[in-house]
């Protein structure tokens, strides 16, 4: 067991015996998750054909490439790289310093030969399960779950290779996979002026999603501020009772 899961294990002991309320566990080793995404006033996170969005102003891309600059790693899903073929590195127009490693989560082995994530201009993990065979040029592959990838042990093997902070880009997949298993730190959302409309659109998180209120993932208001003609919402995540 990976000291992730070892804590983890923990904290739902501590939930089952009400032993400890304040601390959370498994925040104290892992390394510290950020969600950021744009969405629109409708609260679509990309066009209803799932294809990318300008969603950010030139204010929430310069926010966006500092906190890739401030981060160790990107996350994202492989369902992010076949829509919007990302580059995910930190645009000198927009901030200063180093690329972080960009972190694909693609159990299958889906990351196309000519994504920019494969260009080699920054360090590349592609994370596929343990039955995928399938090697990737200019990346380094990690290979864990049995289905899906394994967040647990990423973030170990990403805390091993030296990541405190990492940063989850999305999309809506990854984002719920995070949120849900309560392994994510902060959310920010960029809420840009505009509606994109259409139905099963995809929003900030998908998922399975929940069917009872009690069972809603709770956050905590940071921050609410105007960016450009835009808002900027940061939430921390709260600890989830029961
Ligand atoms: N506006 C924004 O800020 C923003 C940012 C990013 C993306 N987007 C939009 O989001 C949409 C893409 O969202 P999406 O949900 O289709 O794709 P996604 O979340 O990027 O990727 C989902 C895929 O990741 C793989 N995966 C592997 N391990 C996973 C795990 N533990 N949990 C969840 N997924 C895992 C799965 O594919 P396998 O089973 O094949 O591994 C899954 O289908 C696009 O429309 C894109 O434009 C918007």
């Amino acid at each position: 067991m990976t000291p992730c899961q070892l804590l983890q294990r923990c904290a739902g002991l501590e939930r089952a015996t009400n032993c400890i309320s304040s601390v959370d566990l498994g925040a104290l080793v892992r390394p510290h998750v950020t969600i950021n995404c744009a969405m629109s006033a409708d609260g679509k996170i990309g066009f209803v054909t799932r294809t990318q969005a300008k969603i950010s102003n030139e204010e929430d891309f310069r926010r966006v490439h500092r906190l890739r600059a401030s981060s160790d790693a990107i996350i994202v899903g492989v369902g992010t790289v076949l829509a919007d073929d990302p580059k995910l590195t930190v645009k000198k127009e927009y901030a200063k310093g180093r690329n972080p490693i960009r972190v694909v989560l693609d159990s299958r082995g889906r990351t196309p030969n000519d994504a920019f994530v494969l260009d080699g201009m920054a360090p590349t993990i592609i994370v596929t399960n343990s039955k995928c065979t399938r090697a990737f040029r200019n990346a380094e592959v990690v290979r864990c779950g049995r289905r899906q990838v394994d967040l647990l042990r990423l973030l170990d093997v990403l805390s091993e290779k030296g990541a405190k902070k990492i940063l989850v880009e999305g999309g809506e997949s990854v984002i719920w996979s995070f949120i849900h298993k309560g392994l994510a730190d902060e959310m920010k959302i960029f809420v840009g002026s505009m509606v994109l409309g259409g139905k099963g659109g995809p929003t900030p998180a998908g998922g399975l999603g929940v069917t009872k209120i009690e069972h809603a993932i709770p956050l905590k208001l940071q921050k609410v501020g105007r960016l450009g003609g835009g808002i900027l919402l940061e939430y921390s995540t709260k600890k989830r009772k029961g």
